[in-house]
């Protein structure tokens, strides 16, 4: 299962005879859809060679903090900010004395300091080191900062002595990664979002549409099944794939996304309208397909229904969210809207930047609420989905 979709992994290598199962490691978590960048030590040079993880990663390998080409394609900074998550396997008791001592003497040690993303480490040593109270003191000091660990496994070692300080196999220490993301923050709750457009028929052959993409909607039940919810998307035709763990209602038309969403009112705690529902519908569909005739013809359109309207006004209504594509003074414009369709929830966007929304993989967003307001700036529709999610998880209380 693909836990890590995604998730931005940087890896770092240090100087152990596991290193050579870095490679092996690297596939488990893409397998995982965790994007991948690599970090080696100077010593885990010795034992690998960075075109190895190279090839493997699909990216340059980084080695030196003080390398003026480097920091102008992705330097510590950057990528301390791209990671998700910092894994360090194999990790030597080197490397685990310099993290607890603070250091910053090489590029691995300096993005630990710089970033913020959880740090996971897969200790690799002789079991004697291992058993050292240096060691022992170091790890437990990392536990309390809330570095989370992985292994070591024992049993026999390179080195032909037996015990603990065998790096943990790397399924094992993928799995880890990918456990540090299943947040629980919605366990047990049901959530239902709507998402991509709708089509509203003109005859059997043509309909009306818009260019919605589906991927706000789905990296959003993606995070929502993530988080340990129940969760349902009512989805009008789009050209993706359903995430893991969810379940996936396709629906064409309008009236079809209300009747579909207001038949599971009833199993819903958390209602998220995403898709782009078309305002409008002709006012008869034709049951054979329309002639070619006259030179201009006119199309009479009706009004659709309001989709979160009408679940935010029904009885025993769940926590109900809304989204807000707008050019101009965007967020006076989604409060009011937000009060207007009756909704806990809003989630604005300026859809005049072409670098974000529909279709785009990325977007910016705020979040709104009565009580208050967060950006959420530029990033994969994923990442800003997390983001809600966890929002909702936190104001739905
Ligand atoms: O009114 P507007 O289309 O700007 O509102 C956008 C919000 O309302 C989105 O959350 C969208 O999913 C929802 N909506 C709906 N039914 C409609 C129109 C919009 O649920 N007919």
């Amino acid at each position: 299962m693909a836990h890590l979709f995604n998730r931005n992994v940087l890896l770092g290598v240090t100087g152990g005879i596991a290193a050579y199962k870095s490679a092996e490691l690297i596939r488990q978590l893409q397998e995982q859809g965790a994007n991948v960048r690599v970090i080696m030590t100077q010593g885990a040079m010795e034992f690998i060679t960075p075109l190895t993880l190279q090839a493997l990663s699909g990216n340059p390998v980084h080695t030196q903090l003080l390398d003026a080409e480097a920091e102008q394609g992705m330097g510590h900074i950057e990528l301390a900010r791209w990671a998700d998550l910092l894994l360090i396997a194999p990790a030597t008791a080197d490397v685990l004395a310099r993290l607890v001592a603070g250091r910053a003497d090489d590029l691995l040690t300096t993005a630990a300091l710089a970033t913020a993303a959880p740090l996971l480490v897969a200790p690799a040593m002789n079991q004697q080191m291992w058993l050292d109270p240096a060691t022992t003191d170091n790890i437990a000091t990392l536990s309390r900062r809330g570095v989370h660990l992985v292994g070591p496994a024992s049993g026999e070692q390179a080195c032909g002595d037996i015990g603990p300080g065998r790096m943990e196999q790397p399924a094992v220490i993928a799995a880890a990664a990918a456990s540090l993301f299943q947040s629980g923050l919605l366990a047990g709750k049901r959530v239902v979002i709507t998402a991509g457009p709708t089509r509203e028929a003109l005859d059997p052959v043509r309909y009306i549409s818009n260019h919605s993409s589906g991927k706000m909607g789905y990296a959003l039940a993606r995070a929502a099944a993530e988080a340990g919810a129940h969760t349902t998307v009512v989805s009008g035709p789009v050209a993706l794939t359903v995430p893991d763990k969810v379940r996936h209602l396709p629906v064409e038309s309008a009236n079809e996304m209300l009747d579909q969403s207001l038949a599971l009112l009833k199993e819903c705690d958390i209602f998220i309208a995403c898709a782009a529902v078309a305002d409008y519908r002709p006012a008869t569909m034709e049951q054979q397909k329309i002639k070619k005739g006259p030179e201009q013809v006119t199309l009479q359109l009706v009004r659709n229904p309001d989709i979160v309207t009408a679940v935010a006004e029904s009885e025993n209504r769940p926590f109900t969210v809304g989204f807000a594509a707008e050019t101009n003074e965007v967020l006076s414009y989604a409060r009011d809207k937000m009060q207007r369709k009756g909704l806990d929830m809003i989630v604005a966007n300026d859809v005049s930047d072409p670098s974000i929304g529909f279709n785009s993989e990325h977007n910016a967003a705020t979040v709104l609420w009565s009580g208050g307001e967060q950006a959420l700036p530029r990033a994969s529709k994923d990442s800003i989905a997390r983001h809600i999610i966890e929002l909702i998880a936190k104001i739905q209380r």
